[in-house]
């Protein structure tokens, strides 16, 4: 059995650079027609001229006659400007993430209160930008597991009601709350869904031992009610939520250590991925907007004009991929996959 699908985009997507980009870019290359890419570089892409550099960078390693199309994100900081986002508009970049401090790899730089922002999202509203949020509330008192539900009380909340008119994508949301936020507001609100959190939950990552190549962030929920929020969300055929895998690649030993880094690959087979757990809801049918229609419409930009096509085919997930000089584990690693992009 194959099926074939309209080309994906992958609404949220990290491809850091130098010798780590050039070892995976290809892996997103073969599946996705654009990608929205994740400006927490070490040095984060705060500034039209980064993001032009950055752009530069991923272009110069794309395979020979490669179409794809890597789409440029603004690093908010407390000092982010009006003028900043007019300049970032007029060199292509699509969106502005917020990042609040120290809320996850590389965020240092990030917000420090979204208040002090407002005047900047005043612009953004105005002039039609996106604004992407990585929603959690870093407060140390909060326990991890209820971060991204504090933070919609506290922060998203307000920010819809001051800023009616500007979009939102709440990404790689993990929790019912969320799914309940993003159904329950208006149409400028929608959300991105990782191919982790639809597939694991925080059972894979600690029964048995601690399993930190599924450690991210946020970090997995449980199976109910979160993840089955999640899968319901994904394959509802609802256009407000769309595919970004938040494939965020580190070293293994940087995974496999007393501090593990946060992030799990899901590059190398992120369609395949998705196939799975739609299938899994009997929702095969659902994949193609989820995948392909409802992220590129909420962008504004015109569906893909590729297809791809998947087979049903058993492969085995390799336990390692090049990466940079060292090596990755990728998600699922050794384990059979039932979906094959041929
Ligand atoms: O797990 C994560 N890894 N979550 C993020 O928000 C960032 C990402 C990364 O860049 O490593
Ligand atoms: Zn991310």
């Amino acid at each position: 059995m194959q099926f074939k699908m309209i080309q994906p985009d992958d609404c949220h997507l990290h491809v850091r650079s130098g010798a780590a980009l050039k070892s995976i870019i290809g892996m997103t290359v073969a599946q996705m027609g654009r990608a929205i890419i994740m400006p927490n570089l070490n040095s984060p892409v705060t500034n039209a001229t980064q993001a032009r550099i950055y752009k530069e960078e991923i272009l110069s390693v794309l395979p020979k006659g490669s179409k794809f199309n890597p789409l440029m994100v603004l690093y908010l900081t407390d000092n982010t400007t009006s003028k900043d986002i007019q300049e970032a508009i007029d060199s292509g970049v699509v969106a502005a993430k917020l990042y609040p401090v120290g809320v996850t790899t590389n965020s240092d730089g990030g917000v420090t209160n979204i208040t002090k922002l407002y005047p900047t999202l005043e612009s953004m509203q105005k002039l039609g930008m996106l604004l992407l949020m990585h929603g959690e509330v870093t407060r140390n008192e909060v326990d991890i597991f209820d971060r991204e539900a504090v933070f919609i009380d506290e922060v998203l909340n307000q920010v819809v009601n001051n800023f009616p008119e500007l979009k939102i994508v709440f990404e790689h949301i993990t929790t019912k709350d969320a799914v309940d936020f993003v159904l329950t507001s208006h149409h400028k609100i929608a959300a991105t869904i990782t191919p982790h959190h639809l597939l694991a939950n925080r059972n894979d990552m600690l029964v048995g031992g601690i399993k930190p190549h599924y450690f991210c962030l946020p970090v997995l929920k449980r199976k109910n009610p979160h993840q089955l929020a999640l899968l319901y969300a994904a394959t509802s055929g609802n256009t407000k939520f769309f595919l970004g895998t938040d494939s965020a690649p580190h070293a293994k030993t940087d995974k496999e250590s007393a501090c593990g880094c946060a992030g799990i690959f899901t590059a190398h087979c992120a369609i395949e991925l998705y196939a799975t757990a739609f299938e899994r809801q009997n929702a095969l049918d659902k994949l193609e907007g989820f995948a392909s229609k409802f992220g590129a419409d909420f962008y504004n930009l015109p569906h893909n004009t590729q297809t791809i096509t998947l087979k049903k085919q058993d492969w085995v997930v390799p336990a390692s991929y090049p990466f940079a000089h060292s090596d990755i584990v990728p998600f699922m690693a050794t384990k059979t996959l039932g979906w094959k992009l041929i």
